[in-house]
């Protein structure tokens, strides 16, 4: 009876030790980084020290302290829903900065908002200094160690648990039979535990849970990422361009065609036509102000501005603030700007500002830092001009309808499984073309075809399922 009791009792503790390091997970910063950039950055400082159109947010914790951390989630997620609702901090921010209004954000989870808070106290307190890229990658890197190393200690201190246990099971059962029989049999040694059949099966058990742990993991990665469509530093819609007024995808991404990269246009090809379209007629001034601001275009006088690297905020500003005013006088028919247009001038300056600044960068100008949508691991090699020209694969057979997708988002998985698939099935362009190239480079299967041994000559007839055709 005992026995059983302890056995169980060593049982569940595993369970409870590993279950309390499945739940654990530490703040990931360079995700809390990313959210707040796409989700926050547009009304709350980077700095997290000055306030824009919302409170600067450094210190937002202590500020809370007094509630539990569940009431600082639910702000974020609603915080209009908990203001009607009468919670007094909620209420009391309202009252400080109403009628400016905070989006929901009902699709956070709990750790994807402990690690924007964990973000935005590192900033504040100067632990998250200008990560250049190699320094993010080392940071990812140790993230990781860290990780193996807690999993390590963890299963090292239930190892000792257990055989504790199985030691106290072991005597006390011995104590029970030396009552029954009145001698004293053999208690089990360390040795005998450590290699007996229960601690087998736990350490077999430990593994298939892992397994279907990290298996689990990844498949969630995977859903995150397709689908996938970051809010950019300017809303900038592919409907609008390639749907709505038929640019060709080529004009701005003419790279795909040349090259490995399909790449992002500089902000010079913008402006082959916003220097005559600078004023929207869906927002107006306020999303293409950023690109004159980040590239030094002054609308006002239709020049670029000398110098402009160089040039303080505070002249910028009025340059920029000047052309918001006068489209707004224009557009409200005004003699002048009312209250409520330097109000909206001062709104969508300070947005412009949050767009192009960060705290690695405290100016407008440079390129325009969009959020990189697809990623292919490190280890991946694909080619985008391997596909486009030589294999003449539509864009959208890989990125679906581009030219519907007001804010763009990653279509395919761009799992190894996708690569695959296709390469079994799509046929060779230029063995059907009798493309000189490929009846050279692949004579038997030219033969094959023509003798009718082959019907079709696929991807994967020419390596395309080999591993290093793909992995570097
Ligand atoms: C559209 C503007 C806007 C966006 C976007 C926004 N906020 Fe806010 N936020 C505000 C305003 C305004 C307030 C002040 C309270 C109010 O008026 O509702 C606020 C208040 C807060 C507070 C309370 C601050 C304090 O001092 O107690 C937190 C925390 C917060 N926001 C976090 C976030 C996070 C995290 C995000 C991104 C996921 C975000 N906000 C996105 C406008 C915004
Ligand atoms: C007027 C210029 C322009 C045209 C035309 C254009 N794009 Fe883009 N494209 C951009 C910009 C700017 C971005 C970065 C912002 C974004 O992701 O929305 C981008 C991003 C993308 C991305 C995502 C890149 C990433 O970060 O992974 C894909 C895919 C893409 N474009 C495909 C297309 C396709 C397909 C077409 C044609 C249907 C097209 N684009 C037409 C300018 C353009
Ligand atoms: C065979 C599938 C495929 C086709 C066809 C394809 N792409 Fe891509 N595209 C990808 C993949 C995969 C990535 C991610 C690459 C990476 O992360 O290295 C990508 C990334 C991009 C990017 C992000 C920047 C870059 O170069 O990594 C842009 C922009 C883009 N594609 C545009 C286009 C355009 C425009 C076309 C058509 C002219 C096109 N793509 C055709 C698969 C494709
Ligand atoms: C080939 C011409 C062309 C190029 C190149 C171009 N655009 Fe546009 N853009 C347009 C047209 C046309 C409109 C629609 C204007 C309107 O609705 O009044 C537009 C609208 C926009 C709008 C919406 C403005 C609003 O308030 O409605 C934004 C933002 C924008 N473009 C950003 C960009 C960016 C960023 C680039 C460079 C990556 C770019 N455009 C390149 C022609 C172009
Ligand atoms: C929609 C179909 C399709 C998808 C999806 C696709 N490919 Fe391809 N791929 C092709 C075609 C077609 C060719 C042949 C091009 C040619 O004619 O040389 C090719 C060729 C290649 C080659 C050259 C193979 C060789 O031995 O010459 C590589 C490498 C490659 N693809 C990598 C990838 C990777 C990596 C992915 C996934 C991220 C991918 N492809 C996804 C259609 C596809
Ligand atoms: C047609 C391209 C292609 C070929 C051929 C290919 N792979 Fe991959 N492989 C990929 C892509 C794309 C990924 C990234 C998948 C992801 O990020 O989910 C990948 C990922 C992997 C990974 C890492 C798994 C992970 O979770 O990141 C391994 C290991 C791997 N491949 C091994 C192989 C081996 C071994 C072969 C040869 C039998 C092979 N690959 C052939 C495209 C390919």
């Amino acid at each position: 009876m005992k026995l059983h009791w302890l056995k169980f009792l060593s049982l569940s503790s595993f369970f409870f030790l590993f279950s309390a390091y499945l739940l654990y997970s530490e703040v990931n910063l360079d995700e809390g980084r990313d959210i707040f950039r796409t989700q926050c950055a547009s009304c709350h400082n980077r700095n997290m020290v000055d306030d824009l159109t919302g409170p600067a947010l450094g210190g937002v914790q202590e500020r809370w302290a007094d509630w539990p951390i569940e009431d600082l989630r639910y702000f974020i997620r609603f915080s209009q829903r908990m203001i009607e609702e009468g919670h007094p901090k909620a209420v009391q921010l309202w009252d400080q900065w109403r009628p400016n209004i905070m989006n929901n954000f009902p699709n956070l989870t709990d750790d994807e908002i402990d690690n924007i808070l964990g973000y935005i106290d590192a900033v504040y307190k100067g632990e998250y200094g200008a990560p250049a890229v190699a320094v993010t990658d080392r940071v990812v890197v140790e993230e990781e160690a860290d990780n193996t190393l807690l999993f390590i200690s963890l299963l090292f201190i239930l190892a000792l648990l257990a055989v504790i246990l199985a030691r106290i099971a072991s005597v006390l059962n011995s104590i029970q039979k030396a009552k029954e029989t009145g001698s004293a049999p053999r208690t089990k040694g360390i040795l005998d535990i450590l290699t007996s059949k229960t601690a087998i099966g736990i350490l077999i058990f430990a593994a298939i849970v892992m397994g279907g742990y990290t298996t689990v993991n990844n498949a969630i990665d995977i859903g995150r990422q397709q689908g996938y469509a970051p809010q950019q530093p300017i809303k900038f819609s592919h409907a609008v361009h390639s749907g709505l007024h038929q640019i060709d995808c080529q004009y701005c991404h003419d790279a795909a065609r040349r090259s490995k990269n399909a790449l992002i246009p500089p902000t010079s090809t913008c402006m082959n036509c916003h220097t005559a379209i600078k004023v929207g007629s869906e927002y107006g001034t306020a999303e293409l102000v950023k690109i004159f601001a980040s590239i030094g275009f002054d609308p006002n006088t239709d020049q670029y501005i000398e110098d402009y690297e160089k040039m303080p905020m505070d002249q910028i500003a009025a340059i920029y603030k000047e052309w918001i005013e006068s489209q707004y006088v224009r557009a409200n028919d005004l003699m002048f700007v009312d209250a409520a247009g330097r109000e909206e001038v001062e709104r969508q300056w300070d947005e412009v500002v949050a767009s192009l600044t960060h705290e690695d960068r405290d100016h407008v100008a440079g390129p325009i830092e969009w959020v990189r949508v697809h990623n292919l691991p490190d280890h991946v090699y694909f080619n985008h001009s391997q596909h486009v020209a030589a294999g003449n694969v539509d864009c959208a057979t890989c990125h679906g309808r581009v030219e519907e997708m007001e804010v763009l988002a990653q279509y395919s998985t761009l799992s190894m499984g996708w690569c695959i698939n296709c390469h079994r099935q799509t046929e060779v362009q230029g063995f059907t073309d009798g493309n000189e190239y490929y009846l050279q480079a692949y004579k038997k299967y030219h033969d094959a075809l023509s003798g009718g041994d082959m019907q079709r000559v696929t991807v994967e007839n020419i390596g395309g399922l080999q591993c290093q055709a793909c992995h570097y």
